[in-house]
């Protein structure tokens, strides 16, 4: 299994490109399912996550092409559909969770395996579910698995007044209501990014939808919908991730293809700890203001608030702030696993339930450490950059299943970082 060594380092200078959003990608990817038509998505990233969806919508029957080195996926699911979404392949990524609403929309119905829990929490799929039951969907749950058929063949429209604006469950909802009969209206709907450029892809496939980015959105069934070809948003939280890196070693980095829209409640929160954040013709440049780091509170939220996917990086950067910080986790319950991985650098940090205390101290200190998922994992490279030492960060898998090419991005800007294979 490979480690990546981080060592301590100077300001860094340069460009660092930002990829298409692999949380896009992967809902986008089914939708796929709900036409005869291929589907070619641009800006795709390469990542491991990126892969296992191939495998999932292949093992479905669909044709899922990979072009220029991976960035452009061309999909076709022209041929008879396999209903059966497969344990093995599911337990591997939650999102594969997204196949339910297309494939029910499609079929009229489909057996998704249960992903299970994941490191950061329980994850239920409670309001999928009920979403899909609303609209007539008659759901089980049999050895495991979520058999679903849609009572007369086809779903039918729906108001749907969701307990909790969930991503993954707006983004299953909506793709299940392209093709139902009558309107359906998602209330208390999800409005991240990777919403809108869903409803857009959709709506180049013939689908009816308005409202996305806001927080009720409604969709009026179509017969059918056809092909398109849709660029894939950019990746906010690989571009978040990559803000960090100036923010916590000074210098001055441009992201190219980064806006501030995308972030806004990060960029404040950059702004009050004495970073500056200014948009560019090709994208985001950021550097310190003036030095010193300071302390800020954050509360994780859905958009547009400060997001749960950037809780992890921003920790390290307030480990080595002046003055105490207060993090609030209020999307997962259990996604302060980096903390103990962090104090065993010198971090100052306590956790009470849902909250985490960083005290900033002067310097953090290399360590070896490991982390149990992917933003945790990141967070741990980004602190090694601020540590004194040599930092060995294991378990890179997690890394892979979202950031392609972490080690030649940061060493473009001149971080002292490698990847090596452990005896
Ligand atoms: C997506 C993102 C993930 C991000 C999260 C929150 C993808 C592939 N993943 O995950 O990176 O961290 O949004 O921004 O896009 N919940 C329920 N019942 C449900 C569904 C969700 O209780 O049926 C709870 C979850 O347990 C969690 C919260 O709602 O506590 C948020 O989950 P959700 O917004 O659904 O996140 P995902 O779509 O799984």
């Amino acid at each position: 299994m490979d480690s990546i060594l981080v060592r301590s380092n100077g300001p860094l200078k340069g460009q660092i490109p930002i990829a298409g959003a692999k949380n896009a990608c992967l809902t986008l990817m089914p939708a796929t399912l709900l036409s005869e038509e291929p589907l070619t998505l641009t800006n795709a990233p390469r990542l491991s996550d990126i892969r296992t969806m191939t495998q999932l919508l292949q093992s479905l029957g669909s044709e899922v092409t990979s072009l220029q080195e991976g960035r452009v996926l061309a999909m076709s699911s022209h041929g008879p559909v396999n209903t059966h979404a497969d344990y093995d392949i599911v337990r591997k990524m939650r999102a594969s969770n997204l196949v339910l609403g297309p494939l029910l929309a499609r079929e009229g119905i489909a057996e998704v395996s249960l992903p299970g829990g994941c490191a950061i929490g329980a994850r239920p799929m409670d309001i999928h579910t009920d979403g899909l039951a609303q609209m007539g969907a008659e759901i089980e749950l049999r050895d495991g698995y979520l058999h679903a058929k849609a009572a007369g063949g086809r779903l039918k429209g729906a108001v749907i007044d969701f307990p909790f604006a969930s991503v993954g469950a707006t983004e299953n909802i909506m793709m299940a209501a392209t093709l139902a009969k009558g309107t359906t209206v998602i209330n208390n709907a999800a409005r991240e990014p990777e919403i809108v450029d869903l409803a857009t892809c959709l709506r180049a496939m013939g689908a009816q939808i308005e409202g996305d980015g806001t927080s009720s959105i409604t969709v009026q069934g179509v017969e059918r919908m056809h092909g398109a070809t849709h660029p894939v948003v950019t990746d906010r939280i690989e571009l978040g991730t990559y803000m960090l890196a100036p923010a916590i070693c000074g210098g001055e980095v441009e992201l190219l293809g980064g806006r501030i829209n995308l972030l806004a409640a990060f960029c404040e929160k950059l702004d009050a700890a004495g970073i500056a954040v200014s948009e560019t013709e090709r994208g985001l440049t950021v550097a310190r203001k003036n030095g010193d780091i300071r302390a800020v509170d954050v509360t994780t939220e859905p958009f547009p608030g400060f997001p749960t996917d950037l809780q992890a990086q921003i920790m390290a950067l307030l480990c080595t702030a002046e003055g105490t910080s207060v993090l609030e986790e209020k999307i997962f319950e259990n996604r302060f696993m980096h903390a103990p991985e962090l104090i065993r650098m010198g971090a100052r940090i306590e956790v009470h339930g849902g909250t985490a205390t960083v005290t900033g101290v002067d310097k953090l200190r290399g360590a070896p450490v490991m982390a149990t998922d992917l933003r945790a994992s990141v967070s741990l490279i980004l602190a090694g950059l601020a540590a004194e030492g040599e930092t060995k960060v294991s378990r890179v898998y997690h890394l892979d299943r979202g950031y392609e090419h972490v080690v030649a991005k940061l060493r473009g800007v001149g971080a002292n970082i490698e990847r090596i294979k452990d005896a």
